[in-house]
C-alpha cells in the first residue's frame, strides 16, 4: 500500500486506475482506525477493483472547545491495518493541502434542514464542515462509490442528501455498526473513556435497545420514551445531549403511526461525548 500526501500524486495514481477501467471506492477517515472502519474497507474491496482510504483530521468539522487537538492521530498502526486489509492507496492530506487559503476562506457546502437538528443543533457548523471535506475529497477521488458507517447515521443523511442535490455521479453505500462484545459502538472517542467510565459506557447501547423493544410491542408515546430514555441514560451516569425517536427517512419527529423509526442518542460520559442510534422498524 502506498501513502500520497499530495494531489498530484494522488490524481496521477487514480488516473492510471480509471484509465485501465477499473472501479475505484473511497473511505473517507479521520484515522484512528478500528474494525468500524475496516469494515468499510473490506467492504469497498469487495465491490471495487481498487480501495482508498483517506485519513484527514478535519479542523473545519470540529467546534470551539472541541477536542480537534487532542482527536487521536495514530499513522503508523493505521497504516499497518490498512496494509492488511488490502488498501491500495491511502491519502493523508495536510490542512494546507485541503484549505490552502484556510477553513475560514473555504467554499462551503451547506445541506440545509438536516443539518441542523440532533448533532447539528448542538454542534452548529459540523455538518458544513463534514460536507465540504467529504465533497472535496469526492473531488480529489473521484470515486464510483464511497463507504460510510450508519453509526454516523446523521452524517450518512447529510452526505446522501448532498450527493444527490449536487448530482454527483457516486453512489454511497451505508453499513452497520461494528460494536464492541458488551454492545459499545466502536469508536476513536472510546479510548477517551476512563475504566469506570468503559463500564458504564455499553448502557447508551442497552438504552436504545429498550427503547427499541418498546417501540416494537406498539408503545407509541414518543415524548414518554424519549424522557425514559434519558432518564435511564441519566442514571448510568451519562448527561445527555439529546435522546430522539425519529422517522428513519429524513429524521423528522414522526407520525404516531409510522413504521421506519431510528431512535438516536449523544450523551456524555464525563467529557467523552458519545454517539449511537438504533432502528425500530
Ligand atoms: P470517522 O469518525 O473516522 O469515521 C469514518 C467512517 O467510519 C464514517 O463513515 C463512520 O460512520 C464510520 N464508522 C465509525 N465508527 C464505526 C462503527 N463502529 N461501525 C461502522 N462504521 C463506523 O466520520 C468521520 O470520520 C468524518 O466525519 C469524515 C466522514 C471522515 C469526514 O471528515
Amino acid at each position: 500500500m502506498e501513502t500520497v500526501c499530495d494531489l498530484a500524486s494522488l490524481r496521477q495514481r487514480i488516473n492510471g486506475w480509471r484509465g485501465a477501467g477499473e472501479k475505484i471506492g473511497l473511505v473517507p477517515t479521520m484515522g484512528n482506525l478500528h474494525e468500524g472502519h475496516l469494515a468499510l474497507v473490506e467492504a469497498a474491496r469487495k465491490r471495487c477493483d481498487r480501495c482508498v482510504v483517506s485519513i484527514f483530521v478535519n479542523p473545519m468539522q470540529f467546534g470551539e472547545g472541541e477536542d480537534f487537538a487532542s482527536y487521536p492521530r495514530t499513522l503508523d498502526a493505521d497504516q499497518r491495518k490498512l496494509e492488511a486489509a488490502a488498501t491500495d492507496l491511502l491519502f493523508t492530506p495536510t490542512a494546507a493541502t485541503v484549505y490552502p487559503q484556510g477553513d475560514q476562506a473555504q467554499t462551503r457546502v451547506e445541506v440545509p434542514g438536516i443539518s441542523d437538528i440532533l448533532c447539528g443543533a448542538s454542534r452548529p457548523g459540523h455538518f458544513v464542515g463534514v460536507a465540504t471535506i467529504v465533497c472535496k475529497l469526492f473531488n480529489y477521488v473521484q470515486p464510483d462509490l464511497a463507504l460510510f458507517g450508519e453509526k454516523d447515521y446523521q452524517q450518512l443523511m447529510v452526505i446522501r442528501r448532498m450527493v444527490d442535490d449536487l448530482a454527483m455521479p457516486i453512489e454511497i453505500i451505508g453499513l452497520p455498526t461494528v460494536r464492541e462484545a458488551d454492545g459499545l459502538a466502536k469508536s476513536s472517542r472510546n479510548g477517551y473513556l476512563s475504566p469506570a467510565e468503559r463500564r458504564q459506557a455499553p448502557k447508551l447501547y442497552e438504552t436504545l435497545g429498550v427503547t427499541a423493544r418498546a417501540l416494537k410491542s406498539g408503545e407509541r408515546d414518543y415524548a414518554l420514551l424519549e424522557a425514559e430514555g434519558q432518564e435511564m441514560l441519566r442514571s448510568a451516569g451519562f448527561t445527555p445531549d439529546y435522546y430522539a425517536i425519529r422517522r428513519a427517512e429524513d429524521l423528522q419527529p414522526p407520525d404516531p403511526d409510522e413504521r421506519d423509526l431510528v431512535i438516536l442518542a449523544a450523551a456524555f460520559m464525563g467529557t467523552t461525548r458519545l454517539i449511537d442510534n438504533l432502528n425500530a422498524a
